[in-house]
């Protein structure tokens, strides 16, 4: 037994459990009545923000993510909050310039965020360090975060190694982040085993219920020493998103490590969440609920596989589903193993859907390109050098080896300029949200503080109910017309 103190659960509810089961639609209104339970529970921490909670607060509930922050961390004083950070991108698709990153952190410390857990979608830590050294800068938690994925680059080793790395830059603990519910019990034992004997910092593991696997691997994660694991609360839990709370400690009785939160109150914190699930029915789908053991035959995530079978449809493409997923692990290899999580997903799956439909990189998706050429950063594997001239020639771009945002000016000042311009408040509250969804922060500034504030979903018209998707690309290919290309928030 590599440890015999209890694992500490962190509580994913109010962030990952309604984002992987409700397509991220829980306004903060339905969440202030339980705060002060969920504050008494002494969980780790709370997962309250980031994400895809930001954009698709702003976007589908008009919320000002600011806002949302400030209430909850009023409502849970007592317990650490906790966010998902995308390290260069934010919150949002793209890279963006260091001092928007810091200004992002510095804001979000202000306004009481505790724990940063910064990844990047390529496990490139260059991506991470300007976040990691912003966290620590403003005295807060800076949870370094390794994505795990399948290929044949990766290894064990690479995990270990990464978090390795991770606590040389500073990081505070290291995250083992299985977005697709991936990683089977005893691979997750041998990486927590490995990661717990050569670093000191605190091990944590987050993985999600999909294919059926995210109790038993969080089961061999306490039993190799893992320091905290995720839990949420059913209805908001199993699935596709995290093992719920009181199930998971109920398999952990007697383990020496079995931790003691009031199962009393867990049943309370059921009953209130059932209802809220209830109610956001038009959001929430039978599909997720259940296991897919798909997800292990694609080893692709989840929302992008139930994503893929509504935009395949809209492309009348139902009938190509096969080849189109076959064609994932062609494209992953040809851009250097990446792995699969918002962005790339989303990326690798349109390039995917182009390659079967009009011939292998006949249209080449800019994003795709730039995946190609370096512009989101240092790839696994090295991309394919045919594939790399291609998007040299069609983008009329230079491949890149340096760290994307050091192509990047600086752009807080021209921010705060636009915002002045449009007659929006400039602080720096507003610039960062301007610099990553401009065109949501401007419609939310249309209408009236008091319409918009805090406000239930359940008098509106569902926008993209039917896909339960946070967001939308744009990707237009030469001689094609532009399409839509629905974003699933991983
Ligand atoms: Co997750």
């Amino acid at each position: 037994m590599a440890s015999s103190k209890p694992v500490v659960f962190n509580n994913t509810v109010l962030r990952d459990g309604h984002q992987s089961l409700a397509a991220t639609r829980m306004p903060t209104s339905m969440m202030l009545p339980i705060c002060p339970l969920l504050d008494s529970m002494d969980f780790g921490a709370l997962e309250t923000w980031g994400g895809a909670t930001i954009d698709s607060g702003l976007r589908f509930l008009g919320e000002f993510p600011f806002d949302r922050l400030d209430a909850l961390k009023k409502a849970c004083p007592k317990t650490k909050h906790m966010m998902l950070f995308r390290g260069q991108n934010i919150v949002a698709y793209s890279h963006f310039p260091d001092d928007v990153v810091q200004a992002f952190v510095r804001t979000s410390a202000k306004h009481g965020m505790d724990i940063f857990r910064i990844f990047d979608a390529l496990n490139d830590t260059r991506n991470m360090e300007c976040a990691i050294k912003a966290v620590k800068e403003v005295g807060k938690e800076a949870h370094g975060t390794i994505c795990y994925t399948t290929s044949p680059v990766h290894t064990v080793d690479t995990f270990i190694r990464l978090g390795v790395e991770l606590e040389e830059m500073g990081c505070d603990a290291v995250v083992l982040k299985d977005m697709a519910g991936l990683i089977p019990p005893y691979v997750a034992h041998e990486i927590i085993s490995g990661l717990k004997s050569n670093i000191k910092i605190p091990v944590i593991i987050h993985t999600h219920e999909t294919a059926g696997m995210g109790a038993p691997t969080y089961y061999a994660a306490v039993d190799a020493g893992v320091d905290s694991i995720d839990t949420s609360i059913a209805p908001f839990a199993n699935g596709t998103g995290q093992p719920d709370t009181a199930r998971m400690q109920a398999l952990l009785k007697d383990h020496p490590r079995c931790p003691s939160y009031d199962t009393k109150k867990l049943r309370e914190l059921h009953l209130y969440f059932k209802k809220i699930y209830d109610e956001l029915g038009f959001y929430t789908s039978k599909k997720n609920e259940g296991i897919d053991t798909d997800v292990l035959n694609y080893q692709v995530p989840g929302g992008m596989l139930s994503n893929f079978r509504v935009q395949l449809k809209e492309q009348k493409m139902e009938d190509k589903f096969d080849q189109v997923f076959a064609e994932v692990p062609y494209v992953r290899e040809k851009l250097g193993w990446i792995p699969l999580v918002t962005p790339t997903s989303q990326i690798v799956g349109t390039q995917a859907m182009m390659n079967v439909k009009f011939g292998r990189w006949k249209m080449f998706t800019p994003q795709a390109m730039d995946i190609a050429l370096g512009y989101y950063g240092r790839t696994p594997a090295p991309v394919d050098a045919e594939v790399r001239k291609l998007a040299e020639e069609k983008s009329g771009k230079p491949p890149i080896d340096c760290r994307p945002a050091d192509l990047k000016k600086p752009g807080m000042e021209d921010l705060r300029e636009q915002l002045r311009e449009k007659g929006i408040k400039d602080d720096d509250e507003h610039c960062v949200i301007y610099a990553m969804f401009p065109q949501q922060l401007e419609d939310l500034y249309k209408k009236p503080r008091s319409a918009y504030a805090l406000k239930s979903p359940a008098d509106k018209k569902p926008e993209g109910a039917a896909n339960p998707s946070s967001g939308t690309f744009k990707i237009s290919i030469d001689g094609a017309a532009p399409h839509t290309v629905k974003v699933q928030q991983l």
